[in-house]
């Protein structure tokens, strides 16, 4: 008998988490089942404080809200969990089997696990041990193959060709390069669209490593033509041609992916150094994450979470919902995780922003 289900939030926060949670609830409601939270992805099936009751009077008004009412964690790998011991040292642990024991002695019969890649691969492990699983593409950088779209990208780059178009006045007041670093990890599309809809005259991506002389004679071309002041936006995980990523390293414990950042100050600082310019640089990092959704990631993480609760209707388990224009589907987790999406370097939009004089760096 299906009547109980599970939802959970893990990885990165994206803007769109509660409305998927919102949907879930409401709809599952309205077959008639039960739905619970699980607090920091996995942490209700460790600790039944962790484990919430939600009621559509529960989640009336998250619509809207930013990150998750349930908290996240990229730290919560339950195959590979980082545990103090008795002495005080740290071991990883894989705690997998007692989460699954905890799942079915709770009598759920689903777990909508909303989640990015590392989320998802881990969602998918619980699946081949047995946990009827269901995935929900979550993240910012928009970089899962499968899926159109992820919620949160919207957003995101909406906040930063916000903040893009703001840097235009004080650049061109003070007759400054300025430097913008944007997320997206291995993939370009926040600095692509923010990019080229913000005006900027470079664009940095990790799909197309650059030349920083390229980057120079954009800005000296500039001159040229009287504009005294450029905008430079990077993604986060851009590289110079024969160079390394810039990053700070794995961060805390139990962290899985490097912490990248820093190559938006790198930039300006060549910039500086070779052009004598005045150029500052600025990161903006977590505000992208943050905020009230878009109407367009709402109404795609809305359509995300009923179309969830209609798989694990159907219990086609195992399978991620997925957007492929104009239909919302489902596909298998393990081919959705397989690749990143990366930008296409033939696309129209690369074309655009080369027509429009944009410099790529290459
Ligand atoms: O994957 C989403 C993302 O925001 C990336 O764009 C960024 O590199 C990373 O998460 C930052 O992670 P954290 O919140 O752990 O600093």
């Amino acid at each position: 008998m299906r009547e109980k289900l599970l939802i959970s939030t893990g990885g990165g926060d994206a803007p769109g988490l509660n409305a998927v949670i919102f949907a879930v609830v409401n709809s599952a409601t309205r077959k008639g089942w039960e739905v619970y939270g699980s607090r920091a992805g996995y942490g209700g099936l460790l600790d039944r404080d962790d484990l919430i009751r939600l009621t559509p009077e529960d989640v009336e008004g998250i619509l809207s809200l930013g990150g998750t009412i349930l908290g996240s964690t990229n730290k919560g790998n339950p195959f590979a969990k980082p545990v103090e011991n008795l002495a005080g040292e740290i071991q990883i642990l894989d705690i997998s089997d007692k989460i699954l024991a905890n799942f079915n002695r709770m009598g759920f019969f689903c777990h909508i696990a909303v989640g990015g890649d590392g989320s998802l691969e881990i969602a998918h492990r619980f699946a081949l041990k047995g946990m009827p699983v269901i995935g929900v593409p979550k993240t910012i950088d928009n970089d899962l193959e499968a899926t159109d779209r992820t919620f949160g990208f919207d957003t995101a780059v909406s906040t930063a060709t916000d903040a893009i178009d703001k840097l235009h006045s004080t650049a061109k007041s003070h007759d400054r390069v300025m430097v913008v670093e944007v997320m997206g990890r291995d993939s370009g599309w926040i600095a692509l669209y923010s990019g080229i809809s913000g005006g900027a005259d470079v664009i940095l991506i990790p799909e197309l490593p650059f030349s920083i002389d390229s980057v120079c004679d954009k800005i000296s071309d500039n001159e040229l033509h009287n504009k005294h002041y450029a905008i430079v936006v990077v993604a986060e995980g851009a590289r110079v041609m024969d160079g390394e990523v810039i990053s700070k390293g794995k961060g805390e414990i139990g962290r899985e992916e490097v912490v990248l950042g820093g190559i938006g100050e790198w930039v300006a600082n060549q910039i500086r150094l070779r052009l004598g310019k005045d150029t500052r640089s600025l990161v903006l990092g977590h505000l992208q994450r943050g905020g009230s959704p878009t109407t367009f990631d709402r109404l795609l993480a809305l359509r995300y979470g009923a179309a969830a609760v209609r798989l694990a209707e159907a219990g086609t388990f195992d399978h991620m919902v997925a957007w492929v224009p104009p239909t919302m589907t489902a596909v298998p987790i393990a081919d959705a995780i397989r690749n990143r999406k990366k930008v296409d370097l033939e696309s129209d939009k690369v074309q655009t922003a080369r027509d429009i004089g944009i410099c790529l760096g290459d």
